[in-house]
């Protein structure tokens, strides 16, 4: 690098205007960009700025051009083109919802459950539902395959933009034989299959019909598909209850992430679905995530006898 800009000053320049700019996260955003722009890892622009390092003045204004573009509060996933998630990296942008934090709470306890059931010979079958960029399926995948485990898995999206991303993710993240992509109504998916799936996971467009959204990069750029759910927010989550009662086979896994104000409906929702007398879930209860929010609804597909 020819010396021009002392890049220790130019982090700093960066923070500060995405910090006046209300990005929450501003030094960080200003090592990923950072990065993007000197294409290396964030912990070598870490290293570099506490060595006193310089950059030259085309990678400076290449750095300056994506912190403005943050500075309008672009998402920092669609700037970098990725997005981080439970162990995987998807490729992200304008069509697909960002995977968030929050839904790695249904990963961990997806992973936890295949783990308890799986043996060598029989891969584990997993349906993503609403599947976005895929990131929840594919990072379930990931996880039980490197700790030894064999997991098909089936990802639904309708979107037609979303599901180009989801596509490009399966081709990076997985084999034909561990994933397929249906591009289908979650609500009316897999026609086909009756009591063969092990576990349904699924995080819909939840909001309700008329909530506020605050954040700028997710009003302006996540898909309206991805974000709304009708006048209580339940709207995809009632298809979905239907369609997880037929793929599930009896003991197997339903979780579903849902709005914070959403903890007492949708585990009352699935308490009141029924089979005749008898209900088609046990073990119903909801988690909250690592801000001790209410997120995710947990059950298990009863079993036939009790139906
Ligand atoms: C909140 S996003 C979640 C995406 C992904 N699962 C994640 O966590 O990053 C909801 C996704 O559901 C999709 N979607 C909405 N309605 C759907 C439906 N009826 N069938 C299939 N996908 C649907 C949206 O296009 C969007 O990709």
């Amino acid at each position: 690098m020819s010396s021009a800009i002392v890049l220790a000053e130019a982090m700093r320049a960066a923070t500060e205007r995405l910090d006046a700019a209300g990005v929450a996260s501003p030094r960080y955003d200003a090592e990923v960009l950072a990065a993007c722009a000197l294409d290396a890892e964030r912990s070598a622009i870490r290293t570099w700025t506490a060595m006193g390092a310089r950059v030259d003045q085309a990678a400076a204004d290449d750095f300056d051009e994506l912190v403005q573009r943050r500075c309008r509060r672009e998402p920092l996933q669609h700037i970098t083109g990725r997005a981080p998630f439970a162990g995987v990296e998807l490729a992200v942008g304008p069509g697909v919802f960002i995977p968030r934090p929050e839904s790695e709470l249904l990963v961990q306890l997806a992973v936890d459950f295949v783990r308890g059931v799986s043996n060598a010979s029989t891969p584990v079958r997993v349906v993503d539902l609403c599947a976005g960029s895929g990131a929840i399926g594919l990072a379930i995948l990931t996880q039980v395959t490197q700790g030894g485990g064999v997991v098909h898995l089936q990802s639904v999206e309708l979107d037609d933009d979303a599901v180009l991303w989801l596509r490009r993710n399966a081709e990076a993240l997985a084999t034909p034989e561990q994933m397929q992509v249906r591009h289908e109504d979650a609500t009316a998916a897999m026609p086909e299959v009756t009591a063969e799936i092990d576990v349904v996971v699924c995080n819909p467009p939840y909001i309700p019909l008329g909530a506020e959204i605050r954040d700028p990069e997710v009003a302006r750029y996540d898909p309206a598909r991805a974000l709304w759910g009708g006048r209580d927010g339940l709207d995809v989550v009632r298809g979905i209850t239907a369609v997880a009662e037929r793929l599930l086979r009896p003991g197997g896994l339903l979780l579903i992430e849902h709005a914070d104000v959403q903890g007492e409906s949708i585990p009352a929702h699935l308490a009141a679905q029924r089979h005749g007398d008898l209900g088609v879930w046990t073990e119903i209860r909801d988690l909250r995530d690592l801000n001790d929010r209410p997120r995710c609804t947990y059950a298990l597909r009863s079993p036939m006898g009790e139906r």
